[in-house]
């Protein structure tokens, strides 16, 4: 594993004229256009890269953007891994190990996710303050690398609490109105069942999505902190619920983009 990050790190050194970022994002469906606001200096095509996981998914586009956003040096993820396209932990977090040996020292994450609180509409922001892990595996499992961080990880604030209280401020003072919540995440690519909508919710959830929280074990075992938010594009409401596409959860991740995009750059730029 070392190796393959030292060749992809220094294949990118190479192309990027050693730009070193600060900032690590990784843009969920249908939210990449907070790349519009970065000054772009270099971007890399995923498939060119050595060792990357290329993205199956024609509505990601697949590439590694280098830039400065608000004053500060980011490395942007367009396109995000699942592991519903058939990767496994290792490959879908690979990304965030090489983003920590470029420099960065903070993880920004966006996702779409479905809604499972009530008071969580379509189009509502939702930053993670907490997870549930149900993809039932770990990009940890295996043998331990000790010099990337320790067997055992502590995960008692996987999220941190600075840059959400930050988040939360710069929400309000924005008239954003976001929420925090619990967010679970599931192996996919069915969406859920009435009764698991349900079920999700009695155990703590708020909302639910298939991404996200393998790269933030691997983040919390490397020690590097991590800001989250969801973008709710659906309803899991049992009781009323109606058939969901793609179309219209992307559809909604574009409506609602721009506020989560607000709240990012600006927080980004409070580092
Ligand atoms: N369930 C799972 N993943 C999702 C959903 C959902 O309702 N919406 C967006 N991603």
């Amino acid at each position: 594993m070392f190796q393959a990050i030292h060749e992809t790190v220094d294949y990118i050194k190479k192309k990027t004229e050693q730009f070193q970022p600060e900032v690590g994002i990784i843009l969920g469906t249908g939210l990449g256009g907070l790349v519009a606001e970065i000054e772009v200096a270099f971007s890399l095509m995923y498939a060119n890269i050595p060792n990357f996981p290329i993205s199956t998914l024609e509505f990601h586009s697949g590439k590694l953007i280098f830039g400065v956003l608000n004053g500060k040096r980011v490395v942007a993820m367009q396109g995000r891994l699942h592991h519903y396209e058939g990767y496994n932990m290792q490959q879908i977090t690979f990304p965030v190990k090489v983003m920590k040996a470029l420099g960065i020292h903070c993880l920004f994450v966006s996702n779409a996710a479905g809604s499972l609180n009530p008071d969580l509409k379509k189009g509502d922001l939702m930053v993670i303050n907490d997870h549930i892990n149900l993809q039932l595996d770990s990009p940890l499992r295996g043998r331990n690398d000790a010099e990337m961080g320790p067997r055992f990880p502590d995960m008692s604030e996987p999220y941190s609490r600075t840059l959400i209280q930050q988040a939360m401020e710069i929400a309000k003072v924005e008239g954003i109105t976001c929420m925090q919540g619990v967010y679970v995440s599931v192996t996919g690519p069915s969406l859920e069942t009435k009764a698991e909508y349900k079920y999700l919710r009695i155990i703590g959830g708020d909302a639910v999505g298939m991404s996200t929280v393998p790269e933030v074990i691997v983040a919390n075992h490397m020690k590097l902190p991590v800001f989250a938010i969801s973008v709710i594009t659906d309803e899991g409401f049992p009781e009323i619920l109606l058939p969901c596409t793609l179309e219209e959860i992307l559809e909604t991740a574009h409506l609602a983009e721009p506020k989560m995009t607000k709240i990012l750059s600006q927080l980004i730029f409070k580092l």
